[in-house]
């Protein structure tokens, strides 16, 4: 990889403090649970900010396993689409949590790429009520996320949305270690 393709690789992650549904990207992902019918957290702000359209939508997707997504339109959020995926709930680190965690940031990313989508905003899954500790965690949101984008394809953004000081404090250290910040 030379310099310059280097610079366009790193440039395309970053963490921001925000509500993710004030983000006007292709597509916001949601951490959803497996019925996708909604809950708390940043999935009942999403619920909320998109209206009752985006429940009907969800109705008709038949749920969602861990570590898959499934996309539905954004409805009145900013957001053109909602990505839909499970989190794993944190029970120790030896259910596979890393890897149906880092199988959330892979099938969302590849659901995108599929419908030519440029920029994607991420919260930091499972990090809430599913419980996964946030540096662990932001360290697989942002390697994984490398791994594809260093496939190419469409995907141009990819935003880590924190909704405090020490979300964002987790992803530093791994956005650093990518040359990103
Ligand atoms: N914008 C960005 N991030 C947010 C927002 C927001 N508006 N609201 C919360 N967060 P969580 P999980 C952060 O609990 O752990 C739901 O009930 C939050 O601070 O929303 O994957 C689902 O239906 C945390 O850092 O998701 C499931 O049952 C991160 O988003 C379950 O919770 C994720 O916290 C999923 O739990």
């Amino acid at each position: 990889m030379n310099m310059q393709q280097e610079r366009n690789r790193t440039e395309r992650m970053r963490a921001i403090i925000a509500d993710i549904t004030t983000m006007e990207v292709d597509a916001v992902v949601n951490a959803a649970n497996s019925s996708l019918l909604g809950g708390s957290g940043v999935d009942g702000a999403i619920h909320r900010a998109a209206g009752p359209g985006l429940v009907h939508e969800c109705r008709l997707l038949g749920g969602c396993r861990t570590g898959e997504a499934k996309m539905t339109g954004g409805y009145n959020l900013p957001a053109r689409y909602i990505i839909h995926t499970v989190g794993p709930v944190w029970r120790g680190g030896s259910f596979n949590e890393a890897g149906l965690l880092a199988s959330c940031y892979t099938s969302s990313l590849q659901l995108a790429a599929k419908h030519g989508l440029r920029t994607i905003a991420f919260p930091a899954i499972s990090c809430g009520i599913y419980g996964y500790p946030l540096d662990e965690a932001a360290r697989i949101a942002v390697e994984t996320t490398r791994a594809f984008l260093d496939i190419g394809g469409t995907i141009e953004s990819v935003t880590f949305v924190c909704f405090s000081d020490n979300v964002l404090e987790s992803y530093h250290p791994a956005l650093t270690e990518m040359g990103a910040g």
